[in-house]
């Protein structure tokens, strides 16, 4: 991966929300919208804040602090919109995410192409705070929105042939002004193993911080597998194929030796470039202590069994 990251302490700590502000803004919608009073309250700014409603919680995330939610949405990977950290929150500020549609295909009972409000609304949005760990050793805590994937294929009925499930983020260069560089083969495309992907904690996230996606975090419904680097997290997705072959991923394609298939967070095994035994916690500064990178990211106790006598620095 292309490391050239600005260092967090490069942004103002007055542009940043802090966590009261958020929570106090947040149980003001939470409150106004069980009593009924958000419908006459609205001002036509407020319409465009985007908040979701009748969110679930759930005990994911208990001890984690959520990062900023201002570093959480300034602070991004997504090559399509440029490759510097702080290219895609202006870059995606015109990104139509609306409507958007999204192809299932491939060994499913019920392919077709569902609007995005045909894929979400038969489910309940779920909260779910996860560590997010990126490939180039930094991590945050993202309060992320969502619905189980498993819950989303289960209703398109995968056929006993479904081995892995492969993804694809939107093609459009004239949006995406990064694909007019060869920086990687677009589509960006990820994939996942069928048991990784039915596993509880692999979510279709459709919402940040109690709001809708931002463009810049992958507008309007991405992958999460918070045991994996964060490159498996594939953002603005359009495609899901279900398949019985094992589906090429893009930073495999573009460096084997570096970025496998698999991903894992794994302490133990380098990168070849860098050490991946500690990580840098984003909005503690950039010269401020490392933290020991966690086996699977924290999350051996739900996800170890999927990989048993496999050689996790073989299968990386
Ligand atoms: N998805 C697409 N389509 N394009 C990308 O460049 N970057 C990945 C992942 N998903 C990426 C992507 C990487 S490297 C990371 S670390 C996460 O998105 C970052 O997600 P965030 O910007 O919401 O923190």
């Amino acid at each position: 991966m292309l490391i050239k990251q600005k260092k967090s302490s490069d942004i103002a700590s007055s542009e940043i929300t802090s966590k009261s502000v958020f929570m106090n803004r947040r149980h003001f919608i939470q409150a106004a919208a069980a009593s009924g009073l958000i419908g006459s309250i609205m001002t036509p700014d407020m319409a465009d804040a985007s908040a979701l409603s009748g969110v679930g919680k759930t005990p994911y995330g208990k001890g984690l602090t959520p990062t900023d939610q201002k570093l959480v949405t300034s602070y991004n990977n997504f090559y399509e919109f440029g490759t510097s950290k702080d290219d895609p929150v202006d870059a995606a500020r015109e990104f139509k995410a609306k409507p958007w549609k999204v192809t299932i295909d491939g060994e499913v009972g019920k392919p077709g192409d569902y609007n995005f409000e045909d894929l979400v609304s038969p489910h309940k949005l779920q909260e779910r705070i996860y560590r997010l760990r990126c490939v180039e050793a930094w991590s945050m805590v993202v309060p992320w929105v969502g619905i189980p994937l498993a819950d989303m294929l289960a209703r398109v009925e995968p056929t006993s042939k479904a081995k892995y499930v492969a993804f694809e983020t939107l093609h459009d260069p004239e949006q995406m002004p990064g694909q007019h560089r060869r920086v990687l083969k677009w589509p960006y495309v990820e994939g996942l193993r069928m048991d990784e992907a039915m596993n509880p904690l692999t979510l279709m996230a459709v919402g940040l911080y109690g709001e809708e996606l931002p463009n810049q975090n992958g507008a309007p419904i991405r992958l999460v597998v918070p045991w994996k680097y964060g490159f498996k997290s594939i953002k603005s997705i359009v495609r899901i194929s279900l398949t019985e072959k094992m589906p090429p991923t893009s930073w495999n394609r573009s460096a084997a030796r570096e970025y496998g298939f698999y991903a894992n967070v794994n302490p133990e095994v380098s990168h070849p470039r860098w050490s991946q035994a500690k990580e840098r916690i984003i909005g503690e500064g950039y010269f401020s202590a490392k933290k020991e990178t966690l086996m699977f990211n924290g999350y051996s106790e739900e996800v170890a069994g999927l990989y048993t006598g496999m050689d996790l620095s073989k299968y990386y």
